[in-house]
């Protein structure tokens, strides 16, 4: 079973970067040169999307237009000789990829998001990926969960582990006993733990393979955390039905929700991009002095 439905929940309004998201998508803040939304998008498409779906609102069509054509752009690019720029306007999304906006017309909560999606999804298994959390590796953490999926056919949610004082900020797991190794069966998972709670400090990272009894459950899951509908209750009440897997994924990953993630993630980045490394690493030497 191909996994080729990709939801994107952005129609949070990104309060914790204001100034800087009044009138910008939080989803639009670059990470060097790219919105932090098209990295996500990249990791979906290597693992074989084929349909985006992003749940929005309206005040970020800003994300729309990013992944729209732009004749105009095209044009003055083409007249001026400018290739490499062409190419790179030209790539940000491929053609056999659709990208469809549905809105959610209330913040009621990352789980209401993820239903707002659902005559979208259908019947089928779908991947949800959250836009704030950059992971680094090859192949993409989105694509690592799909070929465990192709061989064993049940859900499975990308997790890392914390430091127990973080794990107030996330979705955390527990694991069936005797569970070894990267993939394990879960017996739980709860939203925002305080330290003392936490069953575990395996934190759900925002990468996500559901099958479509998950819908069914958020039509039924009530507000929890925050006052808010959470994907993780229904997640919680999946893991009492069918078999729900945690996946400790290779690579690095960068919560750009918070500040520090931001930053680090752009400080990373920059230090792997070709183009300004080597300069910004003589200009970090030069600050640690
Ligand atoms: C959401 C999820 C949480 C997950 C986190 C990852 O929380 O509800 O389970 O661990 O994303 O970033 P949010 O960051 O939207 O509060």
């Amino acid at each position: 079973m191909k996994i080729t439905k990709y939801v994107l929940p952005v129609a949070g309004l990104g309060t914790r970067f204001l100034p800087a998201t009044k009138a910008i998508p939080k989803e639009m803040l670059t990470v060097v040169d790219k919105p932090l939304i098209q990295y996500i998008v990249e990791e979906a498409v290597e693992a074989g999307a084929e349909q985006i779906i992003l749940v929005t609102h309206a005040s970020k069509r800003a994300l729309e237009d990013h992944f729209d054509k732009m004749p105009e752009l095209e044009r003055v690019l083409e007249e001026k000789g400018k290739q490499q720029l062409l190419e790179k306007v030209r790539s940000i999304i491929p053609e056999h990829v659709e990208v469809i906006a549905v809105r959610q017309p209330e913040p009621l909560g990352l789980g209401h998001a993820v239903l707002c999606a659902a005559p979208v999804v259908g019947d089928a298994p779908f991947a949800v990926m959250l836009p704030d959390v950059l992971i680094h590796n090859s192949p993409g953490c989105m694509a690592q969960l799909v070929e465990l999926f192709e061989t064993q056919g049940s859900s499975i949610i990308g997790v890392e582990n914390v430091a127990r004082e973080e794990v107030n900020k996330y979705g955390i797991v527990s694991l069936q006993p005797d569970e070894q190794g990267a993939l394990q069966r879960m017996s739980g998972v709860v939203e925002k733990p305080t330290p003392e709670q936490a069953p575990s400090t395996l934190s759900v990272v925002g990468r996500y393979i559901l099958t479509p009894k998950v819908m069914e459950l958020l039509r039924e899951t009530e507000s929890g955390a925050g006052g808010e509908i959470q994907l993780t209750d229904a997640i919680a009440t999946l893991i009492t039905q069918e078999p729900v897997y945690a996946y400790t994924f290779k690579g690095s990953s960068y919560d750009c929700g918070h500040k520090m993630g931001f930053v680090q993630a752009n400080l990373e980045y920059a230090l792997r991009d070709p183009e300004i490394s080597a300069e910004l690493e003589q200009q970090i030497q030069r600050l640690a002095k």
